[in-house]
């Protein structure tokens, strides 16, 4: 969704499309979202002869829209329809796929204003679990697109549109294409569209039955190219199928001499592209003439010596994906001097590699409560997409266990009370074998209770009171460690013969009344509390926020909250309202707790109530914070707002979903053990945000407490270092500005600044020497019950004996190369050097992990070297030469 070659990477309409013979679209899904289903559905659009159906069967939500009137004509007819959404925050298609196979997956949205706001919506579009792309219509954009190459790991494709913000997501066309597999192979990750273009001075795309996938390719041209064109057939049979019409033009530079150059760039400097170079030679060469060029990435040789078969189709890949410098990437066809004749170039496709690390939902959960969705007629709007992940879109009524994001969560609650059921306990819930607890309460049930439910192994709590339920209990239910409540089912007999029917209370509805007593004391107790917290003198109040829901509370995510747009500084009762009343606990940084929240316009938000012992005193918060807020990096967690009324003071930052570094390394909190190159990667970039503070900000900025759980992750896997620059001022005292007590954790502390008390941009760096020990060894920082207790000793100690892998952390099982593990290591050990002149600065930190992190991809392209090498053939070239794509230096 990135401009890029300077062009939209949209077009629609208006501009004849190239017709070839009808092909084969069997497989093919074409929905025309919002097009009701009694309008002639499905229909042939005029020109791509593509079938369009209705959406309406593919999923349960969502109201048809249509663009404005008067704009019709400006599109074709599939983008005249849309659908929105209105409720619920997530709204999801569900489409059957083949798993396994590499799937097109285009979604195309097509504003014109349907609604007659006129506004620019903004919202996020899923994959299953997994956040696709935001679609931002910022800027007036017509139309945008997203489209990706994917291989579903289920016969289930989940697409879902998620409200991120005020405005209301909607959906013009879902497209998806299923190709073979023997083409678009990556490493790792699905292969997201950056562009796709073929060389013609025409203004035709190319599109379906030309293309037999169905890929949209459009026309580019430079002023500084001439074009070539032949009428002969192009032979375009290899892997790729390049469509014939993209083959036969080509672009070829004016000055034979010059090379030809296709640049692009991108403020997601850390992209990294994989591109598919499409040639063939489509002129007939004398006898005396050749042409051959060398091929440079970012001024680097791929490929050298390159001859374009003659009139068939060549494509050239490489295996591992590539990155540009700062986000400028440059590909170049650079004539040898062989060569009679300048360059050729017929077609050129760049993806970005996307990851979707969360794992989908237990596919047997999935279809199981699917099914007792079906059985029980649930509309609940919550209850589509993903059952269990992402967390905060959790279907009403469940809960789940997610260990790990590689790890399928399981459905271990089922809360349906009074959901208005009816019919028989359905044996659907036979198939949740994680299922540990079931409340079935307070609906219109009957029948009698089946005995699968005491065979479920899991099962520790039912709850089948205020039914209409009758018979027997089966024994079954009456083991040991199984806790069933059934009060309130007339019908139903514990043993022995069920008649006479007078009401009879079993024990376990006595130990329900007792609890339900003992609960609305509490209740009281709690009502008490939060009317006294109305009372600013309120100690409990202040120190600690509620932690029952008080009543009158708005959340952020229902239509009533009004929090405005890009404001800065919220209320206490915003803060209450966005974090739903401080529900959910995600950490506890420096000074404070850090809870769950959603703003409108940010989504989901981290926010830090700072604790009263903290924030004594503390004069200059709002200076700070301001200043604070003009600090944007990528691989900073951004301050949005703050909250300072009264004793009340909280941080609004963004949220950072994927947990932190040391989770990361633990395997703790359910998060992923991460391998070398990602660690690299993300101390590069974790480093890169230090220097960010050190030397791009003005004043200057000492971090004060870097350490590994500072350092997060977010959807991308991307560093976000966390908590930045609180500390600076705080909390006075009676003390001077910088010599403030001392702040930090223990065991990162820069050991000369708790002498001297001076605080440098240094003590940073003598953090991330720590940080850097830990990412190797995956050691405590400090274990009093080693004989060195603090990790450098520790390691110093230890590798004494000369091999590395005495301090590796094992969790890598030496899938690392050891002379990069000395180089970090002897990093580490320079950063935390005792003296502060000895240690490097944080831009000599970078730069030495960046060609760490380069001889580190290079490593893994060299193990892969093997297969690709079976892989080329002579349709395709498979770039091998892997030096060619060194991360940014
Ligand atoms: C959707 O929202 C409209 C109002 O915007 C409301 O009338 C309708 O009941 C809602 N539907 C559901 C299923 O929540
Ligand atoms: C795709 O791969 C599967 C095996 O994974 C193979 O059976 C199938 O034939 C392949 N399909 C195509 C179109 O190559
Ligand atoms: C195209 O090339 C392939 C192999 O390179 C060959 O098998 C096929 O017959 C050719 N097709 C045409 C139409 O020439
Ligand atoms: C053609 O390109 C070559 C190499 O880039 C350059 O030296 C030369 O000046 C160019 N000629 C013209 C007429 O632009
Ligand atoms: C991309 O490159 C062009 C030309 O070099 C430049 O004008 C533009 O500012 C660059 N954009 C970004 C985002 O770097
Ligand atoms: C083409 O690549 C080869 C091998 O890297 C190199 O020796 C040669 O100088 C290159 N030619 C040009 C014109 O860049
Ligand atoms: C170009 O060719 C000449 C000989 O024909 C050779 O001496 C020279 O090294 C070549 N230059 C490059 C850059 O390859
Ligand atoms: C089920 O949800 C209801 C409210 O919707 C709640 O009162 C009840 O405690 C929940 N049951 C369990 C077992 O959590
Ligand atoms: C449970 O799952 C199996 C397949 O895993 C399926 O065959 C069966 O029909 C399911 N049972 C119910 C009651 O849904």
């Amino acid at each position: 969704m990135e401009s890029s070659l300077g062009l939209l990477l949209v077009l629609i309409s208006s501009v004849a499309i190239h017709i070839g013979q009808a092909q084969d679209q069997k497989e093919f899904i074409s929905l025309d979202c919002g097009l009701p289903a009694n309008e002639l559905s499905p229909y042939k659009e005029a020109h791509t002869k593509l079938l369009f159906s209705s959406d309406e069967n593919f999923i349960q939500s969502g109201k048809n829209g249509r663009v404005q009137a008067n704009r019709e004509r400006e599109f074709l007819k599939p983008y005249r329809t849309l659908r929105y959404f209105p409720n619920g925050t997530r709204n999801c298609y569900s489409l059957t796929v083949e798993k396994g196979r590499n799937h097109l997956i285009r979604a195309f949205f097509t504003y014109a204003n349907y609604d007659g706001f006129d506004n620019n919506p903004n919202f996020d579009l899923y994959l299953g679990p997994n956040l696709w792309e935001t679609i931002d219509f910022q800027g007036q954009v017509k139309s945008v697109r997203a489209e990706m190459l994917h291989i579903p790991t289920s016969n289930s494709l989940q697409i879902c549109l998620v409200k991120t913000g005020t405005t209301i997501p909607f959906i013009s066309t879902l497209e998806i294409r299923p190709m073979g597999n023997d083409s678009y192979v990556t490493d790792s990750g699905s292969l997201n569209l950056f562009f796709r273009r073929y060389f013609t001075e025409s203004k035709n795309y190319i599109r379906y039955a030309n293309d037999i996938y169905d890929r949209a390719w459009l026309p580019y041209f430079q002023t500084e190219w001439t074009q070539i064109s032949t009428t002969l057939q192009v032979n375009n049979s290899n892997s790729y199928i390049p469509p014939k019409d993209a083959l036969s033009t080509a672009a070829i530079p004016t000055n034979s001499s010059a090379p030809l150059t296709i640049q692009w760039n991108s403020s997601y400097v850390n992209n990294q592209y994989y591109f598919y170079i499409h040639f063939a030679e489509i002129q007939e060469l004398k006898k005396k003439d050749s042409r051959e060029f060398n091929i440079t990435w970012n001024g680097k040789v791929i490929l050298s010596s390159f001859i374009p078969p003659k009139f068939r189709a060549h494509t050239v890949f490489a295996e591992s994906p590539g990155t540009c410098d700062g986000g400028d990437c440059s590909l170049q066809l650079i004539r040898t001097n062989r060569s009679t004749l300048p360059p050729l170039l017929s077609a050129l496709e760049v993806y970005t590699v996307i990851q979707f690390p969360q794992s989908e939902t237990n596919e047997i959960d999935v279809i199981a409560v699917q099914n007792i969705k079906i059985t029980y007629g649930i509309s609940r709007i919550s209850w589509q997409g993903d059952p269990c992940v992402p967390q905060w879109l959790m279907w009403d009524g469940l809960s789940c266990s997610t260990t790990d994001m590689s790890t399928p969560p399981r459905i271990t609650h089922l809360n349906l009370s009074s959901s208005g059921l009816t019919g028989t306990i359905t044996d659907g819930i036979k198939n949740l074998t994680s299922l540990e607890t079931l409340d079935l309460s307070n609906n219109n049930l009957i029948g009698e209770v089946p005995d699968f439910l005491g065979n479920m192994k899991s099962l520790v709590f039912i709850n089948i009171s205020m039914n209409d339920l009758s018979g027997l209990i089966p024994q079954t239910l009456q083991r040991k460690g199984l806790k069933l409540f059934s009060q309130g089912n007339p019908g139903l007999c514990l043993s022995g013969s069920c008649l006479p029917p007078k009401p009879k209370s079993f024990p376990v509805a006595i130990i329900v009344s007792v609890l339900s007593v003992a609960i609305s004391i509490i209740g009281i107790l709690v009502l008490t509390l939060v009317l006294r917290k109305k009372n600013p003198s309120t100690v409990a109040a202040q120190r600690r926020p509620p932690s029952i829901s008080s009543v009158n509370v708005t959340y952020a995510n229902s239509p009533a909250s009004s929090i405005q747009t890009n404001k800065r500084s919220f209320t206490y009762s915003e803060v209450i309202s966005m974090t739903n009343n401080f529900q959910r606990v995600v950490g506890e940084g420096g000074f404070g707790i850090v809870y769950h929240g959603a703003l409108n316009v940010y989504g989901q938000v981290a926010v830090k109530l700072l604790s009263q012992s903290s924030t004594q005193g503390y004069k200059e918060f709002k200076a700070e914070v301001d200043l604070l807020m003009r600090v944007h990096h990528t691989n900073l967690v951004s301050l949005i707002g703050y909250c300072n009324e009264g004793d009340h003071l909280a941080l609004i930052y963004e949220f950072v979903p994927n947990g932190d570094l040391r989770q990361h390394l633990s395997g703790k909190g359910g998060r992923s053990i991460i391998n070398w190159g990602t660690r690299l990667r993300i101390v590069v970039e974790a480093a890169s945000g230090l220097e960010y503070l050190h030397t791009g900000c003005i004043p200057p900025m000492v971090h004060r407490d870097v350490k590994t759980t500072n350092i997060l992750l977010d959807e991308r896997f991307k560093a976000r270092l966390a908590d930045f620059g609180l500390s600076r001022s705080f909390p006075v005292g009676n003390e001077s500005h910088v010599s403030t007590i001392i702040a930090g954790t223990s065991g990162y502390l820069d050991p000369e600044y708790y002498r001297t008390n001076r605080l440098t941009e240094k003590s940073d760096v003598y953090s991330f020497g720590i940080v850097l020990l830990e990412m190797i060894t995956n050691q405590p920082v400090i274990d009093q019950s080693r004989e060195k207790s603090h990790i450098t000793e520790w390691v110093g100690f230890e590798v004494n004996s000369g091999d590395i892998r005495s301090i590796m952390d094992p969790n890598l099982q030496e899938d690392y190369d050891s002379d990069s593990a000395w180089r970090i290591f002897d990093l580490a050990m320079s950063c935390a050097n005792a003296s502060s002149k000895r240690r490097p600065s944080m831009s000599q930190v970078v730069v030495e992990l960046k060609e760490c992190l380069a001889s580190e991809i290079l490593r893994r392209n060299m193990m892969n070297r093997g297969r690709m090498e079976a892989r080329s053939s002579a349709e395709v070239t498979v770039l091998v030469d892997t030096e060619m794509f060194p991360v940014a230096r």
